[in-house]
C-alpha cells in the first residue's frame, strides 16, 4: 500500500436485489462513527441472479450513479460476497504449529470443500480457546470462496473506476455491524439471520462469538415467486402482495397464508441450523436472541413466527445504534434499516486489517 494513503474504505454490498453503499467517519474514541455518504439502488432483478452477474453494464452504470451523485470522493471499496460463492466451515484439527497449518490447509479443506479447490482462493483462521472436539485438537474457520466469483464481482468494481481493497464475506460483515453496534450489550447465545433476496445466511454465537455459519438457498425471492405461482400474478403484483399492499382481485388472507408457508419453510431450515450447532457443540443452552438483518426481515409474520418456533426475542438489527445518520441523510433513509447492515460492517473495514 501506498503511504500516506488513507486506510478507510467505502462499504459497497452488491445484493440481488440493490446495491448498497454506506461510508463512515470515525468520530474518535468510544464515539462511534458518522455516515459520511449512503446509497441504497435498486437493480433490475437480470442484473444479478442467484449471485451471477448476468448484466455486468447494469451493476457498472449503477454503481458509477451512485459514486457521481453522491459525490463520493473515496474510490477505494471493501466489498463482501454472498453464500452462494462462499463456503464457511468450522474444521477441526489435531493440533499443529503455524507452518504445519499453512502445508496441510489446502489438503484437509478439499475434504470440506465442494467445489474443485484449484477453483477456490481459501482464507483460513485459527480459533483461540478451546476446541469443540477436546485436548490436543484445534478448530479452524476456513473460508473458500470460488475465484471465478471473487473475479466478476471485483471486475464489476474495477471496471466502474473502483478499486476493490478488501474482499469480505456477507455475514461477517454483519457480525461487525453487530459487534459495532451491540459492543458490551452482545447477546450471547443468538443467531445472527440475513435474510436477502436470493440467500439467507445465519450464523450462530456462542458466549457473543460466532461458532457456525450456513447459507440457506431461500430469500425473498422465494416468496415472490410463490406467490406469483400461486395467485398467478405478475412479479410485480406478487411484489407488492408481499409487502400486503392491496393488489386487485387477491386477500389479504390468500397472501398471508401462502406468506406464512414459506415462512414455515424458512424456519424449518433455521431450526434445523441450530439444532446441528447444539449437537456439535454438545450444549443444551437454548437461543437468546435472534437478530434479523436483510430486506427479508420485513416479510410480514416471519419476525412473529421465529419468536414462537424458538420462544426468544426476535429484533431488527439497528446498524445505526452507533452510527450517526446526520440529518441532511435522515429524511432519505428513515426506511433503510436492516438492509444496510452488510455495507456499514463493511465501511467499517480498513486497508490490511484481518
Ligand atoms: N417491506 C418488505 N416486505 C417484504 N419484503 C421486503 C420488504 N422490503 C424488502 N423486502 C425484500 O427483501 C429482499 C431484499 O433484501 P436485501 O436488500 O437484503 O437483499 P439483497 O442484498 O439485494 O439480496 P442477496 O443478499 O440475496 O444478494 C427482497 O426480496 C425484497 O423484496
Ligand atoms: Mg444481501
Amino acid at each position: 500500500m501506498q503511504f500516506g494513503r488513507s486506510k478507510d474504505l467505502v462499504g459497497l454490498d452488491i445484493g440481488d436485489s440493490s446495491i448498497k453503499v454506506v461510508e463512515l467517519k470515525e468520530l474518535g474514541r468510544g464515539r462511534g462513527w458518522e455516515v459520511q455518504s449512503m446509497a441504497h439502488e435498486p437493480l433490475p432483478p437480470e442484473a444479478i441472479v442467484d449471485g451471477a452477474i448476468m448484466d455486468a453494464g447494469l451493476v457498472v452504470d449503477t454503481l458509477q450513479r451512485i459514486w457521481s451523485q453522491r459525490r463520493i470522493k473515496n474510490k477505494r471499496v471493501a466489498t463482501g460476497l454472498s453464500g452462494h460463492s462462499v463456503i464457511i466451515r468450522r474444521i477441526n484439527l489435531p493440533a499443529m504449529g503455524e507452518q504445519e497449518l499453512a502445508e496441510q490447509i489446502r489438503w484437509e479443506a478439499e475434504q470440506y470443500i465442494p467445489f474443485n479447490i484449484q477453483e477456490v482462493s481459501l482464507d483460513y483462521h485459527v480459533l483461540e480457546g478451546s476446541s469443540l472436539a477436546g485436548e490436543g485438537n484445534m478448530d479452524v474457520i476456513l473460508v473458500a470462496a470460488r475465484k471465478e466469483k471473487i473475479d466478476d464481482y471485483t471486475s464489476v468494481i474495477s471496471q466502474a473506476g473502483l478499486e476493490p481493497v478488501v474482499v469480505d464475506v456477507g455475514t461477517f460483515a454483519a457480525l461487525n455491524c453487530l459487534e459495532a453496534n451491540y459492543a458490551a450489550e452482545m447477546p450471547g447465545h443468538a443467531a445472527l439471520i440475513d435474510i436477502g433476496a436470493s440467500v439467507t445466511s445465519i450464523a450462530i454465537l456462542q458466549n457473543g462469538v460466532s461458532v457456525f455459519w450456513r447459507d440457506i438457498q431461500i430469500g425473498g425471492n422465494q416468496y415472490t415467486a410463490t406467490l406469483q405461482r400461486e395467485l398467478n400474478l405478475s412479479r410485480e403484483q406478487a411484489d407488492a402482495a408481499k409487502r400486503m399492499e392491496t393488489v386487485e382481485g387477491v386477500s389479504m388472507e390468500q397472501v398471508a397464508t401462502i406468506l406464512a408457508s414459506v415462512n414455515d419453510d424458512l424456519c424449518h431450515e433455521i431450526h434445523r441450523t441450530v439444532d446441528f450447532v447444539k449437537a456439535f457443540a454438545g450444549t443444551e443452552t437454548p437461543l437468546q436472541a435472534i437478530l434479523l438483518t436483510g430486506g427479508g426481515a420485513r416479510l410480514p409474520g416471519l419476525q412473529d413466527a421465529l419468536g414462537k418456533q424458538f420462544g426468544v426475542r426476535v429484533d431488527m438489527l439497528d446498524p445505526f445504534r452507533k452510527v450517526r445518520l446526520p440529518s441532511r441523510l435522515e429524511g432519505q433513509f428513515a426506511e433503510t434499516g436492516p438492509e444496510t447492515a452488510v455495507a456499514v460492517g463493511l465501511a467499517l473495514r480498513k486497508a490490511g486489517d484481518r
